[in-house]
């Protein structure tokens, strides 16, 4: 459930007309719920009950400091793949006791960052990270807290390139070697052994592959026992899909409690999770305004000011996401368009055959835009970066000014010569 709707026609966030917002600030533009933010985190936070657990919301679907404020003011901890996103946690108030460290290529600089804020564990992903984990950690006199990210090679039938639990994807360590490389981790003595994760995929609308992994994970768990390893948190990582379309996936109270109750007299293990795009993707949308309507051969086209450098998730995944009018009550026909951007690519759309009732200068709406939106936006074509707004109630906070073109030449040199 979100806190977009229509009311008299008019499409609102929260207790805010979006034409209003698209008036003061212009468009293309990108609108965030908070009350649907927190929604969402709370259904995964209030399901695990009395199962010990973390929420740590993964930072790369929407790092906006406002957005991650208001994670951090409920209490939640983060999953981040960068030394740039540590920074934007903390910058944001975020603890950095509650912050996982993912990704298959840390820095030496990013993991001595990490040790010198004290995060809570390095999600290490190949036996020559531990390496560089545990030497890093020598030259600070510090010990590592880490977890081996295990990939359970499950099959979780989304798109190839958000599927990471297969063998031949690059992620996480073989389960036939997972023994061995917890040895070898448990044998440097600047690295405490703290934990298990795994990550099987992003948008996933069943509920079967993730229990699936979770098995592995536990099985897994008890042979370490018997190695005298003992493993003190596991962390399911993310990838609970949302409704773009028609998808049905299971929500975030009964995905979590089924992985929770799977937990059933093992009170000591911590449980963590990481969503991103459940907890983001339907609380925003990107407001875009049609510039132009043109009729091709066999096709119309609604040519709109937002491009695939705002949204690349069409043109990348190939993604639906729906587009709607800001305001539904204009009296006009319906036909069907390609909504495409001005950006020189025939791969430049947003969406395809949709079936509208639109003029030049109408507002739309392209929803479950608050996940994997504005992060993997680009210049391309020398298209400043768009603004962002924080819908509360009935108020309107600018969380990032629209980019400028002089910002855009700023780190550029023209050499002299
Ligand atoms: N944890 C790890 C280690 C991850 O790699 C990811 C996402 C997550 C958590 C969060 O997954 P989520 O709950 O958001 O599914 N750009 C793509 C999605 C890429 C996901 C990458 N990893 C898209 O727009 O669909």
């Amino acid at each position: 459930m979100d806190y977009f709707a229509y009311k008299n026609q008019q499409l609102f966030a929260e207790d805010v007309a979006l034409e209003e917002v698209a008036k003061q600030f212009g468009t293309p533009c990108y609108v965030y719920s908070k009350a649907t933010i927190e929604r969402h985190w709370h259904a995964f936070n209030n399901a695990a009950g009395k199962q010990p657990h973390l929420i740590c919301y993964a930072v790369k679907a929407n790092s906006n400091l406002a957005v991650l404020n208001v994670m951090a003011k409920l209490g939640s901890g983060f999953d981040i793949v960068s030394g740039g996103e540590l920074q934007r946690v903390l910058k944001a108030g975020g603890d950095a006791k509650k912050v996982v460290f993912s990704g298959v290529g840390k820095t030496a600089e990013e993991i001595a960052l990490g040790l010198q804020v004290g995060i809570k564990c390095f999600n290490v992903e190949s036996r020559s990270e531990l390496a560089r984990i545990n030497s890093v950690a020598a030259s600070l006199g510090k010990t590592a807290p880490i977890s081996i990210r295990v990939n359970p090679d499950v099959d979780a039938k989304t798109h190839p390139y958000i599927s990471t639990g297969l063998k031949d994807n690059k992620f996480g360590v073989e389960r036939e070697q997972a023994v061995e490389i917890y040895k070898y981790a448990a044998s440097f003595a600047n690295l405490n052994v703290v934990g298990i994760d795994c990550h099987i995929g992003s948008q996933l609308t069943d509920i079967a592959p993730f229990v699936d992994a979770l098995d592995i994970l536990l099985a897994l768990i008890d042979e370490l026992a018997e190695h005298g390893i003992k493993i003190q948190h596991l962390d399911v990582g993310g990838g609970l899909g949302v409704t773009y379309d028609n998808e049905t996936p299971p929500h975030p109270d009964q995905y979590t409690q089924a992985i929770a109750q799977r937990l059933t007299g093992r009170e000591d293990l911590m449980l963590i999770f990481e969503p991103g795009r459940a907890i983001m993707a339907n609380a925003g949308v990107l407001l875009t305004k049609v510039e132009f309507l043109k009729q091709g051969a066999e096709k119309n086209f609604a040519i709109v000011d937002a491009a695939m450098n705002d949204l690349i998730r069409p043109s990348l995944y190939s993604a639906w996401q729906n587009i709607i009018p800001l305001n539904d009550a204009l009296p006009r026909e319906k036909a069907l368009y390609d909504i495409v951007g001005p950006i020189c690519e025939t791969g430049d759309f947003l969406g395809k055959g949709r079936a509208l009732a639109i003029a030049p200068d109408d507002y739309l709406a392209v929803r479950s835009a608050g996940a994997y939106g504005f992060v993997m936006a680009s210049n391309y074509n020398s298209r400043p970066r768009v603004p962002e707004v924080l819908i509360d109630k009935d108020v309107v906070h600018l969380v990032r000014k629209r980019e400028t073109i002089e910002q855009l030449f700023e780190n550029e040199i023209i050499p002299n010569n």
